[in-house]
């Protein structure tokens, strides 16, 4: 099932099917903060009030043309002027291919660059956003290249690849801040585990060189077992519960992001908005087939 969602997010003939279902598009303001940065703004502010954090992700991928490339560009910037004007404690993430990372990798250096710098100028940070495995390599080499002009950027690694463990013992190295999470692309087993218990040992061995690490880094999942673990680790080293922050993605586990928060430590949710959530809602069914099954009640119930 799993997969056969992750299939179906780049198929364009099932998206304009599904689209016909009010239910479908219903779902995805669960997962998506609205269509407007202003909905996207109401949401941070009042993540804030609940002392929650947020990074803002202007929903978008494999861009089609270096235009759209550039329009995100100086979308995401106003979202970086907006931050700032409304003093709220965000930051943003994007996506490579949003940039142009899938039309030359030149194309999304230049792009993020210029994020990145205006981010600096206004005491910001910004999360590179992970895609699937065919833009691994492209994507750290271009975090990396950025990084080593203005370090307010920082990685995303998937702990369901197998290269992951050696990729962020390397970044750690290069003083790289790293966003942990557990991958929700579709991938071979010729690069990824196929078994989630696999995926979840990976997690927990490079959570822990993270968090060993000194630098500030994110661990992102809503999985209760890996959060327990960390919360175990980081105390057993004396690491300060605000020495790294829980992230989780909005619409998923709010009881848990509150109660995180409440214990003291630093929480940050991701909060996509814009019209292009087709993909990004797809990624959230494939992870739990239960959101699915409430979906398809609703349709057949007519
Ligand atoms: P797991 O899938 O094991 O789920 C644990 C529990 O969380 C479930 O039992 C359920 O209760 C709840 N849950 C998880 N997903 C849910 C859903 N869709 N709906 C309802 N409940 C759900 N991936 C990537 O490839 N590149 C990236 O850049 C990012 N960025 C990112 C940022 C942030 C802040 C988060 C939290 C996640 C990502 N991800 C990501 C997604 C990540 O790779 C992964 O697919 C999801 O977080 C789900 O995995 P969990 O770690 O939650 O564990």
């Amino acid at each position: 099932m799993r997969a056969l969602l992750l299939y179906l997010a780049h198929r364009e003939g099932f998206k304009h099917f599904m689209l016909k279902f009010e239910v479908f598009r219903k779902l995805a303001w669960r997962f998506v903060a609205g269509e407007t940065l202003d909905d996207a703004m109401r949401v941070v502010t009042e993540a804030n009030r609940q002392a929650v954090r947020g990074t803002l992700d202007l929903l978008g991928e494999n861009t089609v043309s270096l235009d759209d490339a550039r329009g995100a560009t100086r979308e995401i910037i106003r979202i970086l002027d907006r931050i700032r004007s409304e003093h709220v404690d965000c930051n943003v993430s994007v996506k490579p291919t949003q940039l142009g990372l899938n039309l030359g990798r030149e194309h999304c250096l230049g792009n993020l660059s210029s994020i990145v710098a205006h981010a600096r100028q206004l005491g910001n940070f910004v999360r590179v956003d992970m895609e699937d495995s065919g833009y691994t390599e492209k994507t750290l080499d271009v975090v990396r290249r950025v990084h080593a002009e203005m370090d307010n950027v920082g990685a995303v690694i998937q702990s369901y690849l197998y290269r992951s463990e050696n990729d962020a013992r390397a970044l750690v190295k290069e003083g790289i801040r790293i966003r942990l999470c557990k991958g929700a692309y579709l991938e071979p087993d010729t690069v990824a585990f196929r078994k989630k218990a696999d995926t979840d040992a990976s997690f927990m061995r490079i959570m822990k060189l993270l968090l060993d690490s000194g630098l500030y880094h994110a661990i992102a999942t809503h999985d209760e077992a890996i959060i327990a673990a960390t919360r175990e680790h980081s105390e057993s080293r004396r690491i300060p519960r605000d020495g790294f922050e829980f992230q989780l993605l909005y619409g998923i586990r709010r009881d848990l992001q509150q109660e995180l928060a409440r214990d003291g430590y630093n929480v940050r949710i991701y909060i996509p908005y814009g019209g292009r959530w087709y993909p990004y809602l797809m990624r959230r069914l494939a992870e739990r087939p239960a959101n699915l099954a409430f979906m398809a009640r609703n349709i057949f119930r007519g």
